[in-house]
């Protein structure tokens, strides 16, 4: 299942970060911002139940968040923009960080790095990654997340292509899509476009 948030909050923010003309610290900004606003939509179905306190005027029961707790997971490296916004939401949530190359020979995205909660089959778990170009890193990481016990996952992206969709849809239908656009296509070096350019050099100035 795939959401796509078209709030014009969104959309105006994403268009910025496609702008070839914006900067490393603008696009920084609204990358976080974005997040932030696909945190929203994501985590519209977390579990509240009342709580009893006192206001400065009465006491009463009022909606707090129960059940899951939380884990964020980056697919390094672009996905940290996301998930170091995210967390200034829900500053109690546990960070994990999945590190994937593709194996030259193999083309198979291999892990080189997996550092994830403990207990993370106790928790919800939003995957973060701005790109879901191909869906191969995505995949990888999810199959990851579900070996280490992960029972509940959401994939959090800026921009999908339909090529990558297919693939988790295929590989993992249990885990929904929170995206913010999906484009078009994917061209021959695997960039989506029209798409926004390499994410990760977007973001750190590299390139
Ligand atoms: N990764 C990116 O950063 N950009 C793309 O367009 C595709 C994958």
């Amino acid at each position: 299942m795939v959401t796509t948030v078209s709030h014009p909050l969104v959309q105006h923010k994403l268009s910025l970060m496609r702008d070839v003309r914006t900067g490393v610290k603008e696009f920084r900004e609204l990358a976080g911002e974005v997040s932030l606003l696909l945190a929203y939509e994501a985590m519209r179905d977390l579990e509240l139940a009342p709580e009893r306190l006192s206001t400065p005027i009465e006491e009463g029961e009022f909606p707090m968040l129960s059940g899951k707790k939380l884990a964020l997971v980056a697919i390094l490296r672009a996905g940290l923009i996301m998930t170091d916004a995210i967390v200034s939401l829900v500053p109690a949530a546990k960070v994990g960080h999945i590190g994937l190359y593709r194996d030259p020979e193999s083309l198979l995205p291999v892990a080189y790095y997996n550092k994830l909660p403990a207990d993370i089959a106790e928790r919800r778990v939003f995957l973060t990654d701005p790109m879901l170009a191909t869906g191969g890193s995505a995949s990888a990481a999810i199959t990851r997340l579900k070996e280490a016990g992960a029972q509940s996952i959401k994939l959090m992206t800026i921009l999908s292509a339909p090529e990558g969709i297919a693939l988790i849809e295929r590989d993992h239908p249990d885990v929904e899509i929170v995206t913010a656009a999906v484009d078009p296509q994917l061209n021959d070096h695997g960039y989506i476009v029209p798409g926004l350019g390499d994410a990760g050099d977007r973001i750190y100035g590299t390139k």
